[in-house]
């Protein structure tokens, strides 16, 4: 990376910052050097029933490997979210709603927020929800999702949101791995004024999918669209809840009994539950949102992500929750009705801080300049971007036309399995560069090691690994231990391996270079490239399937994909557009493929392993770098896949 230019702590932003240079050098010093004082100190912004007397208890050893933080201390998450701020802010706006449809939007106060949630709460446990059930959520961005949310915290069930997105299917496999008796949706959800068949999507899913035990359909009322009922299972929100009480004790949760399961793709395999535990997670969401988005009481903070994702558990709920915060909630996407929604939105609530993903930035910098046109922005104090890294001319545009030039940017660098940010500048404390994550927050320690897990000192690129744990870590896969322990920590011995690649420079910023595993990065959302190839193999006139990621200008990534046809199938562009909405159906419109290219084989090794380094490299375009092809069973199948492509 050639950009040096840096952008320095502006003075203004230095006096109102929480956190100045010398103050992270000196705290992050303490995190490391005495883990067990920094955390028992910062343990305590949260309200415990019971108070933890143990803080750290973690080892990465691999054949000892344990993470437990609190381990004796008890609470509850929704009492943190909720009722310990009745007192002193009950009517302050928990939740700014703002509806896909402009004219829609309406605030929602603490007290209010408090009471819907004890209501669903009582409605869960009316419905035999008890403590360690798993809840699955397959809801739109309206304010219930939240309530539902919370209530399940509150009965001390375990939430699994399903990202709305997601084909019945792919809801269908979460359901039944879940064990889920139960499914809270809406009837349809609503995005750029077009209709999500949200309750259809949950009827075929559980039709389709026998494997499952769900006895109970809760649907929230969205659209009032005609959906079909099946009586005994199907039960309307609005009728339960009109005669629950607003009375629930909530539940004394242990500090690492689960707060929440969350689904997320790895390089093989089906997608794995993502399990976060309760006082360790809520103490790292709410330390980070405060530092990193240098929140201070009042501000208005929106992040314009999905509940689907763990930045809409994190860092729309959790975190600016447990801190009193008024968070904005927003149903629609940053272009409808038109490009200057985004701007429209921060002046319309007045947003002090903006968190969102470089792939919208993208698309609206392809927009022009004029898509901020009839808006000011002037509230707005810091920027946040996460996802996938933020090139240099994006970070720029951000900061430059979104930003006013005034704003500081934090680039965000975190995963569904880190719970938290561990990778950010600070506004008042970090020296900030283009593209670059910059430095760990407190308590995290990372490290770059080479293909055999020697560490790299200094400036180096290599793979990204962390060397011990912090409070928000997720602690297992639900249901399958042994493959947490394989997944993150037998790649290099008694360290956290992320799955990227980074380069630390001379100053010993980290740069994310992206994803070194057959993880893609679309969007800024996470597919396997198995789980797309292995949708891609069940349509009946495919041989063979090997998908890469390519530079794509707006989304980061592109879904590129190569297909082997049955003897005798014609290959067709009929049948390229059937098998594109053929992966839509299976997983959803996020892994549409944006280019299938026929292929009469594909490179393997000798014991028959795809050569995917190859195929990235043909699907880039970049022939004259395609390594040693030497051990390939049948090298002329390079040759063949570079004409073809280049036929095109
Ligand atoms: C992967 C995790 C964390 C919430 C959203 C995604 C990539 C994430 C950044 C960033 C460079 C980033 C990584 C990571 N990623 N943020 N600021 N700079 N890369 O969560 O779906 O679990 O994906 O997203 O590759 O491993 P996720």
């Amino acid at each position: 990376m050639t950009d040096k230019q840096v952008y320095p702590v502006t003075p203004e932003v230095a006096k109102h910052a929480l956190i100045n240079k010398d103050q992270y050098q000196a705290m992050y010093k303490q995190s490391i050097e005495n883990p067990d004082q920094f955390w028992a100190e910062h343990g305590k912004r949260v309200d415990w029933i019971k108070p933890f007397t143990k803080v750290k208890n973690t080892t990465y050893d691999y054949n000892a490997l344990s993470i437990k933080w609190f381990e004796d201390g008890e609470l509850n998450a929704s009492v943190n979210c909720l009722d310990r701020h009745l007192e002193s802010r009950g009517d302050q706006t928990a939740i700014i709603f703002e509806g896909d449809d402009p004219s829609d939007s309406r605030n929602v106060s603490y007290r209010e927020l408090h009471d819907q949630v004890c209501k669903f709460a009582n409605v869960l446990k009316s419905q035999g929800v008890k403590k360690g059930d798993v809840v699955t959520i397959y809801m739109p961005m309206i304010v219930e999702t939240a309530v539902v949310m919370l209530a399940c915290t509150r009965v001390g069930a375990i939430h699994s949101v399903v990202f709305g997105g997601f084909s019945p299917e792919a809801l269908g496999s979460r359901v039944v791995n879940g064990k889920s008796n139960i499914v809270i949706t809406a009837d349809e959800g609503l995005r750029a004024g077009r209709k999500i068949p949200l309750k259809k999507n949950v009827d075929a899913a559980l039709k389709n999918d026998d494997r499952h035990t769900v006895k109970t359909v809760i649907v929230v009322t969205r659209t009032g669209g005609d959906v079909a009922w099946t009586e005994g299972r199907d039960q309307r929100y609005e009728d339960l809840m009109t005669n629950a009480s607003a009375d629930c004790k909530p539940e004394p949760m242990n500090a690492e009994d689960p707060l929440f399961m969350l689904y997320t793709s790895g390089s093989t395999g089906e997608p794995k539950g993502v399990l976060h535990t309760t006082g360790g997670y809520l103490v790292y969401a709410s330390m980070t949102h405060q530092y990193i988005f240098d929140y201070h009481d009042g501000d208005v903070y929106w992040c314009t992500a999905d509940f689907g994702w763990v930045t809409g558990h994190s860092y729309i709920l959790y975190g600016p929750l447990v801190n009193g915060a008024t968070t904005l909630l927003f149903e629609g996407v940053p272009n409808y009705p038109d490009s200057s929604r985004m701007g429209q939105v921060v002046d319309k609530h007045q947003v002090n801080i903006l968190y969102t993903a470089p792939t919208a930035i993208r698309a609206l910098m392809a927009q022009g300049e004029s898509c901020m046109d009839g808006t000011n922005r002037s509230s707005l104090r810091i920027l946040g971007s996460v996802g996938e890294p933020i090139n240099p001319e994006a970070w720029k545009w951000y900061h430059r036309v979104i930003g006013n030039g005034e704003c500081p940017i934090v680039d965000t660098w975190w995963q569904t399995e880190t719970g938290g940010i561990l990778i950010s500048p600070l506004p008042g404390a970090t020296d900030l560069k283009p593209g670059s994550a910059t430095v760990p927050f407190f308590g995290v320690q990372p490290a770059l090691v080479d293909a055999e897990g020697t560490l790299l000192e200094g400036e180096a690129e290599g793979n990204l690994v962390i060397m011990d744990s912090w409070p928000g870590q997720m602690r297992t896969i639900y249901g399958d231990h042994e493959r947490f322990i394989q997944t993150y920590f037998s790649a290099y011995k008694g360290m956290y391996f992320t799955g990227d690649g980074a380069r630390r420079d001379a100053d010993g910023d980290y740069w994310i270079t992206g994803r070194v595993d057959d993880v893609l990065n679309v969007s800024g959302h996470r597919l396997g490239t198995a789980e797309v190839e292995s949708a891609m193999v069940s349509h009946p006139k495919v041989a063979e399937a090997a998908v890469v990621g390519y530079p794509h200008d707006i989304k980061g990534q592109g879904i590129y994909v190569y297909v082997t046809l049955m003897q005798g199938e014609e290959p067709t562009d009929e049948l390229k557009k059937e098998l594109v909405q053929w992966v839509r159906k299976e997983i959803g419109p996020i892994a549409s493929p944006d280019v299938i290219q026929w292929a009469t084989g594909l490179p393997k090794t000798r014991s028959g392993k795809i050569m995917r380094r190859i195929l990235r490299k043909i699907a880039a375009n970049e022939y004259d770098q395609l390594g040693d092809t030497s051990t390939l069973a049948d090298p002329s199948v390079v040759d063949d896949l570079i004409n073809s492509r280049q036929s095109k």
